[in-house]
């Protein structure tokens, strides 16, 4: 079971301890808006499944739960899993936490996990139209724009334009690690 750490923050598999925090942050419609697969209203059963599936890495599936330091505070999650695509990864941080540089280390961390431990050549992420902020998350890991396609959001209830982003090895190992 893979647990990994950068300047600031811990990541491990999601436990039941993470189910009251899920619950809240991901309820926040200004989170769950700019993710593909969370509902609206989204609820401690929600959590509950989620937990339940992704405590135990394996089948494809990397889930991390993002916990700070300093406190060990519930941070937001982040993973990566094996899609017909290719490897995808995906990131979320509770709205208190935004504006701090996590999401920033945080997939750096993942990202490093994914081409030094897991050995994969590539792994893709995708941003909705109107996120600019995690846009630029992965173009500062070196991500290049491959392409967008219109992509259901659970939350939203309606497919919205996704630009698909692409990172190889090559372009990220040259990077400082986080
Ligand atoms: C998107 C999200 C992960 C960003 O997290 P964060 O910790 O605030 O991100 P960081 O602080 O590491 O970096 C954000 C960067 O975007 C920049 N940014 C913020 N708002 C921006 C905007 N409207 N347009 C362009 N860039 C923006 C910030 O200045 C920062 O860049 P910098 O490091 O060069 O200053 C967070 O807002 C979130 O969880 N949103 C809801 C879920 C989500 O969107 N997940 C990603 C799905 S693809």
């Amino acid at each position: 079971m893979s647990i990994l750490e950068s300047e600031r923050l811990i990541f491990r598999p999601p436990r039941p301890a993470d189910i009251q925090a899920m619950t809240v942050w991901l309820g926040d419609f200004s989170v769950s808006r700019n993710l593909a697969e969370v509902p609206h209203p989204y609820t401690e059963d929600d959590a509950e499944d989620f937990v339940s599936r992704r405590g135990r890495h394996g089948d494809g599936y990397y889930a991390f739960t993002i916990l700070a330091k300093k406190d060990g505070m519930f941070l937001g999650g982040i993973g990566l899993h094996m899609e017909q695509a290719g490897p995808e990864f995906g990131y979320w941080l509770g709205k208190p936490f935004w504006g701090q540089g996590y999401a920033s280390e945080a997939a750096r961390t993942l990202t490093r996990f994914a081409f030094e431990r897991l050995d994969l050549p590539f792994v893709w992420a995708g941003w909705f139209h109107d996120n600019p902020a995690s846009g630029h998350v992965l173009a500062k890991l070196g991500a290049r724009h491959n392409g967008s396609r219109m992509r259901d959001c659970m939350a939203r209830g309606v497919k919205v334009l996704c630009h698909e982003m692409m990172l190889t090895r090559e372009a990220f190992l040259p990077k400082k690690a986080a």
